[in-house]
């Protein structure tokens, strides 16, 4: 039985990656120090055996906290919406970098392979189009979201140079946008917010014209692309994400017809540095790694429905959608 140590486990995608590796027979630990992620999206994998430590990576991991062989560690960790930019930008930056030297020192000790949960951040607002693993990107490094995009950076920087001098195993992945049930309703990125907004009878935030693009990966293909990645000889950075690239407009008009509401648009500034365009070219993943996306964003948007309207009803006192 292989041992894999998911860090960040309580998140939206790496609850989802637990569960995926207790499918394939993996014995599972989770760490997370619940920053942003919630105990309620482990309820199964915990039910299942996972075994939970909670602790913040940014602390170093004591020997006794993790024993034991352990074969693959994803390192998952970092709080990645944009509201959690402008709440807690040093916590971000140094999540990705004492942290995940943490994990890769992990990695040394245990004989571990190492995942970076990287992002199509790397790229900040692109001029290259569709991205393309080998563009190095267009960052402002004192913008809004540079806490993030920059630790990101940092981390791939570290995991290779990591690499080089003690030749440990890694693997990093460029995350694009990703959804899916257990995001946090309330966590400012655009497809729980345009649910939300729509549930609840109020406008949607679309911030310019909408003429931005997003490209969107259901969960389920997100965390296929990860353990394939990790399974796989691949050791240059992989985009993991859907290229069917829509605007941001089209999507609040289909979110907003399949909530069968018929709520206005409301039109808000930009953001800075907001990407205009997002879209992976995944030619590398289709053939190094063997993975493409399945999973439409109809049917992706139809298994959201349920989600959040599961979440309303459990919040009786409405649910407040953050704007940027
Ligand atoms: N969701 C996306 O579209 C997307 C896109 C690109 C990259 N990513 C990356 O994927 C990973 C998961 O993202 P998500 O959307 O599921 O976010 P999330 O906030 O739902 O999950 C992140 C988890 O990490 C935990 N965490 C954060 N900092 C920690 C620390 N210092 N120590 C221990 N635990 C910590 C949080 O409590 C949370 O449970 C992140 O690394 C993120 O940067 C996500």
């Amino acid at each position: 039985m292989k041992r894999a140590l998911v860090t960040g486990a309580a998140g939206f995608i790496p609850s989802h990656l637990c569960d995926f590796l207790l499918d394939r027979g993996y014995e599972v630990i989770g760490l997370d120090n619940f920053v942003t992620g919630r105990r309620s999206n482990l309820e199964a994998a915990l039910k299942r055996g996972m075994k939970l430590i909670e602790h913040n990576i940014i602390d170093p991991i004591p020997e006794s906290l993790v024993t034991g062989q352990i074969d693959e560690i994803y390192n998952m960790a970092s709080p990645a919406s944009p509201v959690d930019f402008a709440k807690m930008p040093l916590f971000i930056l140094e999540t990705a970098a004492r942290g995940h030297r943490h994990l890769l020192d992990l990695g040394r000790r245990t004989g571990a392979r190492v995942l970076f949960a990287s992002t199509s951040e790397v790229y900040g607002d692109p001029e290259v189009h569709p991205q393309v693993e080998s563009y190095f990107g267009n960052v402002n490094s004192v913008g809004v979201r540079s806490c993030y995009d920059e630790a990101k950076r940092y981390g791939e920087a570290l995991t290779v140079a990591y690499t080089r001098e003690h030749r440990l195993e890694t693997r990093i992945a460029r995350i694009f946008n990703t959804y899916g049930s257990r995001m946090r309703p309330d966590d400012g990125r655009i497809i729980p917010n345009f649910f939300m907004q729509a549930l609840q009878g109020q406008p949607l935030t679309v911030y310019g014209e909408g003429s931005q693009t997003r490209s969107f990966c259901y969960v389920s293909d997100q965390v296929e692309g990860l353990y394939k990645l990790m399974t796989s000889s691949e050791t240059r950075p992989v985009n993991i994400g859907n290229p069917i690239e829509r605007t941001v407009l089209k999507i609040a008009n289909e979110i907003n017809a399949l909530c069968g509401s018929r709520v206005p648009l409301r039109n808000l500034p930009l953001p800075e540095n907001d990407p205009k365009q997002r879209k992976p070219d995944i030619s590398r993943a289709a053939s190094s790694i063997g993975w493409v996306p399945r999973v439409d964003l109809e049917t992706g948007l139809r298994e959201c429905l349920s989600y959040f309207r599961e979440e309303l009803k459990r919040a009786p006192g409405g649910i407040v959608t953050p704007t940027a």
